[in-house]
């Protein structure tokens, strides 16, 4: 269990999740009796809301809420929000005590062995496209900021390789995402069969909890497959560490840095990654639009509107990242970095889509430093000055129809959870 700080609350809250593998009535019932942990102190509950929620408060100022939700029938997952520790020691001492409860609690629910691994959603607070090129794609420099919000994903063996899809973002996915061979996750498995006789005759059934909106610039198919790879080189033991990142460049431009996460600068594809340091934290509301985008549509209608404008398109120079940029991403600094915010790509999403303009607009007007497509679209980032600030643009576009999500900006790349 990985506790990190929880950015979206105020006052120094941390976070985790777990899973287990049971359903959710009975993982409730166990969590709703402390006394039944088989630890030796357990906090006071002070709230329970059946099925959904729990409160607990320790003797010191800590308080600790946990939120079930369940990805299926016989598949449940917690966050544990930790509030009110007054110090760093309080905090690991929670942290303790948590990891030893949630072991104990796995360990008798027949869950130890899950495997689960997460990814990061991405955006990209700059994108220069540069030429065309022989094999289809384009040269680019892009500014990739990872996010809180992440996919998840689980994996077991199986009778027959299969995808399944939970979370937010399900129906979605069930209309639009492949469940055939053609799905990266199986791209990943059988990338990965190379590397380990048992897994190349082994079958795979894949659940996906898609928190990141399908086809919509984040990088959420190749956050699924970054997490495949570090789920499968987890489970089959393969320790394929940086090598792993080498296998993701082949299965899309983006999903080396799904796999890796933070602040980075990514040329060529995307895929040659030089990560950048940062020293706070960016806060940014993103609203998802339902119906995806294709991206090769779009850079093919940003090459039109290039041609039409006299550009020869397979002559342009390499693209680079403005140096200013870099320093206002390092300190992250919202005001510095807002107005050198830029991604080619949007002319071509806002000329297939001119409705998104309206977003944009509407973001602005709720108060973001700056309102702009990630990657090829059609989600929309609005950068925020602070959290509660946040919050509050998030509000506003909510009341103007535009439903949005609150999320900030995250080191964490792809990682085992469970
Ligand atoms: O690499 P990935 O599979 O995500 O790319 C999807 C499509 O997006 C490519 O087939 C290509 O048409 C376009 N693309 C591009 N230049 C890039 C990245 C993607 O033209 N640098």
């Amino acid at each position: 269990m990985i506790f990190e700080a929880d950015y979206s609350k105020a006052g120094g809250a941390i976070r985790a999740i777990s899973h287990f593998r049971c359903n959710l009535k009975r993982l409730y019932g166990v969590l709703h009796d402390p006394r039944s942990w088989g630890v030796t102190e357990f906090p006071r509950l002070t709230i329970a809301k059946e099925n959904s929620k729990l409160v607990y408060s320790f003797a010191g100022l800590e308080r600790a809420t946990i939120t079930l939700e369940s990805w299926n029938s016989e598949f449940s997952e917690i966050e544990i929000v930790v509030e009110g520790a007054k110090d760093q020691a309080a905090r690991n001492k929670q942290i303790q005590y948590w990891s030893s409860v949630i072991k104990e609690l796995r360990h008798r629910l027949a869950s130890s062995d899950l495997v689960v691994a997460s990814a990061p959603a991405k955006i990209n607070l700059f994108f220069a496209v540069g030429a065309f090129l022989k094999d289809g794609y384009h040269e680019v420099a892009s500014l990739y900021q990872a996010l809180a919000l992440r996919e998840q994903l689980s994996i077991e063996t199986a009778g027959r390789n299969s995808v399944e899809f939970c979370g937010q973002y399900r129906s979605w996915a069930e209309q639009s995402v492949p469940k055939d061979q053609s799905n990266l996750v199986f791209i990943a498995q059988k990338a990965l069969g190379e590397y380990s006789a048992e897994l190349s005759y082994t079958k795979l059934s894949f659940l996906i909890k898609k928190s990141v909106p399908i086809a919509g610039g984040m990088a959420g198919g190749s956050a699924d497959a970054a997490a495949a790879l570090l789920a499968i080189d987890g489970r089959f033991e393969l320790g394929l560490g940086s090598k792993l990142e080498e296998i993701a460049a082949a299965l899309g431009s983006d999903v080396p840095f799904s796999l890796r996460g933070g602040t980075a600068q990514g040329l060529g594809r995307g895929e040659v990654l030089s990560p950048i340091e940062t020293s706070g934290t960016l806060h940014f509301v993103i609203t998802p639009n339902p119906v995806g985008l294709s991206t090769p549509l779009v850079y093919k209608q940003l090459d039109l509107m290039r041609i039409e404008e006299g550009i020869d398109v397979s002559a342009l120079a390499p693209p680079t990242l403005p140096s200013a940029l870099l320093r206002a991403v390092a300190e992250s600094n919202p005001l510095a970095l807002a107005p050198l915010m830029s991604n080619d790509l949007e002319r071509a999403t806002l000329r297939l889509r001119p409705e998104l303009r309206q977003v944009l607009d509407a973001g602005e007007e709720a108060g973001a430093l700056r309102s702009m497509i990630s990657g090829s679209g059609p989600s929309i980032v609005h950068l925020a000055k602070n959290r509660t600030d946040a919050e509050l643009i998030a509000e506003r576009l909510r009341r103007a129809s535009f439903d949005s999500i609150v999320s900030y900006s995250s080191a964490s790349g792809s990682r085992l959870e469970s």
